[in-house]
């Protein structure tokens, strides 16, 4: 992802500034540009490293907070978990949180969509959590700063057989991600399609559980499974989510199958919907090709405003501050 570049006009936004008060801050070296110019012509452009040292030179960290581990997960396969995941964490920490995305799909797809390729790293969540390596050493940098993976492969695909015969198997994810307690603000979980140990680790794991869902009539199915199963952990493991939100995802307001998918939704999870959906964009499917997330790929994408008001919403609901704040100094 090093490749990503910020207009002067993007990083104003990003930072919450106008562009004046960004122009001034560049007079008083408060921001600086370390992308070299192609010649005097050559538009003014920022790299991931200047935004975030902008930031801390301007004082408009957000607050530290503990870790909150949020988990992507539907048993449905192809919904968006790793799309809206991968986007929202990005997001998080382009906004200066400090974020660890964790790729729980040996597929490895979040790792890519970050720019991360699980194929090549030479160890997993699998040596975390079965051969009890210490987390950092697994831990790969975005080139976002702030934003880190644990990246994924195929040695993951196992990973359920390995857990079975271990003791307190449910909680080895949480026992893991205690290591990484103080050094992020988000855990951000991307989970596989599936049935398993694993995803019952994260889901032992996860304060807040994302359901991306499409507005269709099949996705009924799996949610009522995956809400039992949430009911289960409640009364077998005394594990209970704090949140719930159901997202629904590829939103198109034209087809009448959409409509009614998303009225039933409303109907029978009235207190898990979130009101924001996220509309049908294809730019997506282009921006992960090319293993960037949506808003560097399009900030102004239909995907990236509602994968932001997705944001909002749920930060509102957590009780974490809305918009950045400049932190008052001591
Ligand atoms: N809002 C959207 N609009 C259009 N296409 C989308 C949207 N969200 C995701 N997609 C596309 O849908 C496909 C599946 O998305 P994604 O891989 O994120 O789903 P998933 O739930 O992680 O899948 P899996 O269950 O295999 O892990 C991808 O091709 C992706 O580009
Ligand atoms: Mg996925």
């Amino acid at each position: 992802m090093e490749q990503i570049r910020y207009s002067s006009r993007r990083l104003a936004e990003v930072l919450g500034l106008s562009v004046r008060e960004l122009a001034e801050a560049e007079e008083r070296g408060a921001i600086q540009s370390t992308v070299p110019s192609d010649g005097p012509t050559q538009k003014m452009s920022y790299s991931m490293q200047d935004l975030s040292s902008a930031r801390a030179a301007l004082n408009r960290m957000p607050p530290r907070r503990p870790l909150r581990r949020q988990l992507f997960l539907n048993f449905k396969g192809g919904t968006g978990k790793t799309s809206v995941s991968s986007s929202y964490a990005f997001r998080l920490a382009e906004m200066g949180h400090r974020v660890l995305v964790i790729d729980l799909d040996s597929q490895g797809h979040a790792s890519k969509c970050l720019g991360v390729c699980g194929e090549e790293a030479e160890r997993t969540l699998f040596d975390a959590i079965i051969k009890k390596s210490p987390l950092e050493t697994v831990i790969l940098k975005t080139g976002m700063p702030g934003l880190d993976v644990v990246p994924s492969n195929l040695t993951m695909s196992t990973i359920d057989l390995s857990l079975m015969p271990l003791a307190a198997r449910e909680f080895r994810l949480r026992n893991v991600l205690k290591e990484v307690e103080g050094t992020y603000d988000y855990a951000v979980l991307d989970a596989p399609p599936s049935f398993g140990l694993l995803n019952l680790n994260a889901l032992m794991a996860a304060h807040d559980l994302f359901v991306p869902v499409l507005p269709d009539f099949l996705s009924f199915h799996g949610l009522k499974l995956l809400f039992e199963t949430v009911q289960g952990l409640e009364e077998d493991l005394q594990h209970v989510l704090d949140h719930i939100f159901i997202v629904i995802n590829a939103y198109n307001a034209t087809y009448k199958i959409a409509k009614e998918a998303k009225e039933a939704l409303e109907k029978h999870y009235p207190d898990f919907l979130l009101k924001q959906v996220i509309r049908q964009c294809t730019k997506f499917a282009q921006a992960s090709s090319e293993g960037i997330p949506i808003f560097a790929y399009d900030s102004e994408s239909k995907g990236a405003q509602d994968i932001q008001a997705v944001l909002d919403e749920v930060q509102a609901r957590i009780g974490a501050p809305v918009r950045l704040k400049a932190v008052e100094s001591a």
